[in-house]
């Protein structure tokens, strides 16, 4: 019988899924030797090497493969067994955990203040990926809810709507199109654009938007931030089709405008998501009533 602490696997599975001591130090809150110690006493437990380093990269062996997979369900399990116990002591406290498409980040935080105000004993982890990250994480179990914009096909999940989320056409104020009404789409086709990276979610609708019209898509440029394609968008190196959740109230203030497109903006919502067989703890249900009640607080104020 192997003699490992719960606080060991804690550090393995940080380090594992950061691929690198000092990130999981410093997730930890701990100092890099502790982690590095932690990490030896396991190894030591084991009998087998787990981790394997090179340089600053940090891989996992076989024997490490096998840990993660096994510490993922049991800190999942392990978790919940936390949350059930405070569940039966009524108390509104203990962890959340969120997983949050990239472009979220422009109105979640915006809730947390409000709902940690109210709900002091609360612990909230946002963990604000792109939208297959977040699919990786929701294969895996790893959050309580999932909030994204183009829920996945074909997974036994709830998704619930909570707030539009239109898709605009961006370009710089100066250009020729920005005076013009109702542009045909078409129009757009000799336009270079400026796209998210693959994976994201935003990348994924765009060019399914581009491919249901029949119209080439001519990417200039790939960039992995909304708000580097703003910038990019102003400093005048393409157009670009974004969640108008990217935008300021008054887009003047990114320096780009919202062209006056036909079809557009095309209307979609952003949906809050969890495995259906997932019995959500107190907390989790608590956030998700406080977050519809509340959608006033996610769009910004005039
Ligand atoms: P993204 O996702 O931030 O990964 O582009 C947005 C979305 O799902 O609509």
């Amino acid at each position: 019988m192997l003699h490992v602490t719960l606080r060991q696997l804690r550090t393995f599975e940080a380090v594992a899924r950061l691929k690198s001591f000092s990130r999981a130090a410093e997730e930890m809150h701990v100092t890099q030797p502790t982690v590095s110690k932690q990490i030896r006493l396991l190894n030591d437990e084991v009998g087998l090497p787990l981790l394997e380093q090179i340089g600053k990269k940090v891989f996992l062996t076989e024997a490490g493969e096998q840990l993660y997979a096994t510490c993922a369900d049991w800190l999942e399990a392990w978790g919940r067994f936390e949350q059930t116990i405070a569940d039966l002591k009524g108390v509104k406290q203990g962890r959340l955990r969120i997983a949050a498409v990239t472009t979220t980040k422009y109105f979640m935080p915006r809730i947390l203040g409000p709902f940690c105000a109210k709900y002091p004993g609360i612990d909230i982890a946002l963990e604000v990926v792109n939208r297959n990250r977040l699919l990786e994480r929701l294969a895996r179990n790893q959050d309580d809810l999932y909030i994204m914009g183009v829920p996945p096909d074909g997974l036994d999940i709830e998704c619930e709507p909570f707030m539009e989320n239109p898709l605009v056409v961006l370009a710089p104020s100066s250009h020729p199109m920005a005076q013009r009404k109702r542009v045909p789409f078409a129009s757009l086709a000799n336009e270079p654009f400026i796209v998210r990276e693959r994976g994201s979610g935003t990348r994924l609708t765009v060019e399914r938007v581009f491919q249901e019209r029949n119209i080439p898509l001519m990417i200039r440029m790939e960039l992995g931030s909304n708000e580097a394609i703003k910038q990019a968008v102003a400093g005048g190196l393409g157009l670009s089709l974004l969640s108008q959740s990217t935008l300021n109230l008054d887009p003047s203030q990114d320096e780009v405008t919202v062209l006056n497109v036909q079809g557009f903006p095309i209307k979609r919502s952003w949906y809050v998501v969890r495995p259906r067989d997932k019995q959500l703890s107190v907390v989790a249900t608590t956030f998700l009533e406080f977050m519809k009640a509340n959608v006033h607080l996610l769009v910004p104020r005039r």
